[in-house]
């Protein structure tokens, strides 16, 4: 495809990987230069994305500048004839690659959440069809992304394309995903594979990354909410029978030392090894209400305990000390009286403000206690 202006100047390879911010490798310039040529490529990504669309019958692009813009792990692939047009040089293929989180299925219908490499969208001007351009970029993608095709998801391939990579890397009978995406055998990993990538990995996370990226096992990691210890629960201590004292067995969050779930290691130790914590006895009764009237006799006895020993501080501390002020003032009235009056007998009598044993009466003492 020819545009107005020189290619050659922009696209300095005979391949370019154009990214997201629509820079090309190699560029060189100031501002002005800068716009000029973003202003370009965005011209060729949308001509070339046309292009494409109405080779595959498609009613709108699937490349364009915006897209591309807006998607950070795309790459696009440009594949440059640089002395077509008079030595202006044109723009002859096409190949978008992404990331994409799939569900897929294989033959037996065991269903993978993958994160693979897809092919977006392919292309080849029509004057350099079958003339070995789309192996030659396809090949570059390959190499430069480290992938073998079978490891690759193609998103809705034409007839061509199924065509193109039945001959040149020899992939037949495509299983063909309901998300309109169609992937290979080789696509998933064998079990030899998954076990290799299992036992080698170090990550936490090591059950959920196969090869391709597949998750075989979804493992919920003891981090974030998950791992947080969560408070005792009183409504589950009741309907389990428990006091507050096991209250700490509660089950929590996992910690993070807890090794990962190992469903069948798991089960195995469950057969052979006594649990952890000893199983709880069932509750004698279902009626709530004896837990209920337990854990209220214990309040019951915790007050009492608090009043015997507020009175217990009472007779031995404030008390002596208030009989014995009271003495002294008793004395010194009793000298006054005796005083004016020395010929009257004085009867010694329990003063009035003290109990039969001689405790200070506490409906005489008006301050606050506690
Ligand atoms: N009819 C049937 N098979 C074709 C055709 C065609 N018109 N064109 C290419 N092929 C297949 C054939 O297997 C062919 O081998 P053959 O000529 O011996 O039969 C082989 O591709 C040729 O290989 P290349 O020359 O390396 O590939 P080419 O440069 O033709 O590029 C491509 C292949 C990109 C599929 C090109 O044909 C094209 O642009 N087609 C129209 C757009 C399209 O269908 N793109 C793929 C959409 S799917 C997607 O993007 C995910």
């Amino acid at each position: 495809m020819e545009f107005r202006f020189n290619v050659n100047e922009i696209f300095k390879q005979p391949i370019v990987q154009v990214g997201h911010t629509l820079i090309p490798q190699g560029f060189k310039g100031d501002r002005r230069a800068l716009w000029d040529t973003l202003s370009k490529v965005t011209d060729i990504v949308n001509a070339m994305g046309s292009a494409s669309a109405t080779a595959q019958g498609l009613t709108k692009p699937i490349t364009s500048a915006d897209r591309l813009r807006n998607s950070e792990n795309q790459n696009l692939y440009l594949l440059i004839e640089p002395n077509a047009c008079n030595g202006k040089g044109a723009v002859t293929g096409l190949l978008k690659t992404g990331q994409k989180g799939l569900y897929v299925f294989d033959r037996d219908g065991h269903h993978y959440h993958v994160q693979a490499p897809c092919i977006l969208d392919f292309y080849v001007h029509e004057s350099r069809q079958r003339t070995g351009f789309g192996k030659t970029l396809f090949e570059h993608m390959l190499q430069k992304e480290t992938v073998h095709p079978e490891k690759l998801a193609i998103d809705r391939p034409s007839d061509k394309f199924l065509g193109f990579l039945k001959k040149h890397y020899s992939l037949v009978d495509p299983i063909k995903q309901m998300n309109n995406y169609v992937v290979y055998d080789g696509f998933f990993p064998s079990v030899k594979e998954m076990e290799a990538t299992n036992n080698n990995s170090n990550s936490p996370n090591k059950n959920m990354r196969g090869a391709n990226g597949l998750q075989a096992q979804i493992v919920t990691s003891p981090y974030g909410r998950y791992g947080a210890p969560r408070p005792a629960c009183s409504m589950g201590q009741i309907i389990h029978n428990q006091s507050s004292a096991v209250a700490a067995q509660e089950p929590t969050g996992e910690s993070q030392e807890t090794p990962q779930h190992q469903p069948q290691q798991d089960e195995a130790k469950a057969l052979e090894a006594p649990p952890l914590h000893p199983k709880l006895d069932r509750p004698q009764t279902l009626s709530l209400q004896t837990s209920t009237d337990e854990g209220m006799n214990n309040i019951k006895n915790d007050v009492r305990h608090e009043v015997e020993e507020v009175e217990e501080t009472l007779k031995i501390e404030v008390v002596p000390k208030i009989v014995d002020e009271l003495d002294k003032l008793h004395i010194s009235r009793e000298k006054e009286a005796g005083e004016h009056s020395s010929d009257t007998p004085q009867k010694k009598a329990t003063p009035s403000h003290l109990t039969d044993q001689g405790f200070f009466d506490l409906k005489f003492y008006h301050n606050k206690l506690w």
